[in-house]
């Protein structure tokens, strides 16, 4: 059976909850936040999962680091990676263009784009005002599509 690490970063919990649907669709897989747990030796597992949530058009840069410091260790792995965001379409898609290197897009077997949640009563009040102003959301709302993921993780585990 394959071994699964599924490792992300959040702020809110979105990349979490979609980190966690991935795991309770993969038997035995192991996740990983990046901000808050050291990360499981690269070589124990079969494939790599990799998450991330966008803000101000960029995806974390704890995850940005894990890719760019571990990139060798990675390129042999089956390797799916995600982003978790507001947007969808082209700005979507380039938002997931520019939080990967492109040697991981390249060599990734299964990509997905995973829709955004957002809280107003969780978020500060200059996030509000950006988020009102750049992304015109002015109530909270989810685009979080639980069924996506997990077709996601079906892929995972082929
Ligand atoms: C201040 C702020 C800026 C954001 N900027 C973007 C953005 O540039 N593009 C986008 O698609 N979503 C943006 N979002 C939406 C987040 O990506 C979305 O809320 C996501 O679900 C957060 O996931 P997390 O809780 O795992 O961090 C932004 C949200 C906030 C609060």
């Amino acid at each position: 059976m394959s071994k699964h690490l599924i490792v992300y970063t959040t702020k809110y919990g979105t990349t979490e909850k979609a980190a966690g649907i991935i795991k309770d669709n993969l038997p035995g897989a192991i996740t990983c936040n990046l901000k808050k747990e050291k990360c499981p030796e690269l070589e124990n597992f079969d494939w790599i999962i990799i998450g991330g949530s966008i803000y101000a058009g960029r995806i974390q840069k704890e995850l940005k680091k894990f890719c760019r410091q571990n990139l060798s260790r990675l390129l042999p792995k089956n390797l799916g990676l995600f982003i978790c965001c507001m947007y969808d379409g082209e700005k979507a898609e380039k938002q997931f263009l520019e939080a990967f290197p492109e040697e991981l897009r390249r060599a990734a077997r299964v990509r997905a784009i995973f829709g955004g949640e957002l809280s107003l009563d969780k978020i500060n009040f200059l996030e509000k005002f950006v988020i009102k102003k750049f992304i015109g959301v002015k109530e909270s709302v989810s685009r979080f599509q639980p069924q996506a993921i997990a077709e996601f993780a079906r892929k995972l585990g082929e």
